[in-house]
């Protein structure tokens, strides 16, 4: 959720959340705008298939996963904005440890080889808080 640095968030949040920004007062009553992020977590699937031999995530069925993924995270009613976001990303330059996933903002990066390792990302890290270390690139 976003954050509002302890202060009182603006009578209307939806409308300061519709422009970006969280608005608060701070203790001297004086005005403030903070800007938050769109989403909560940002999580992008290389999906990138090279055709020069090397290896390559979509290559390796990170196209499926993402869609598992992103049906994962609409079944728990965790996406849409302030929440969580999945998306396709290019080469991310870590082809050999594909299929690869970052996962913002922490950034952290993984290597997502079946659906089992996609519930333990959204379970473990975006429910739960912490780096799937077993998971970790
Ligand atoms: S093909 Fe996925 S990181 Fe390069």
């Amino acid at each position: 959720m976003p954050q509002n640095f302890g202060l009182p968030v603006h009578p209307n949040p939806q409308r300061a959340a519709s422009r970006g920004l969280i608005q608060c007062f701070s203790k001297m009553n004086s005005f403030r705008a903070v800007r938050m992020s769109f989403y909560s977590h940002h999580i992008f699937f290389c999906t990138n298939e090279r055709d020069d031999g090397r290896p390559s995530c979509g290559h390796r069925c990170s196209s499926e996963l993402r869609d598992y993924a992103k049906k994962k995270i609409k079944a728990l009613g965790l996406n849409g904005q302030g929440r969580v976001r999945v998306n396709n990303a290019g080469c991310l330059d870590r082809c050999d440890a594909g299929p690869v996933v970052v996962v913002y903002p922490e950034e952290v990066w993984y290597r997502i080889d079946s659906k089992e390792d996609v519930d333990a990302v959204v379970a473990e890290h975006v429910q739960g808080g912490k780096v799937v270390e077993r998971l970790r690139v």
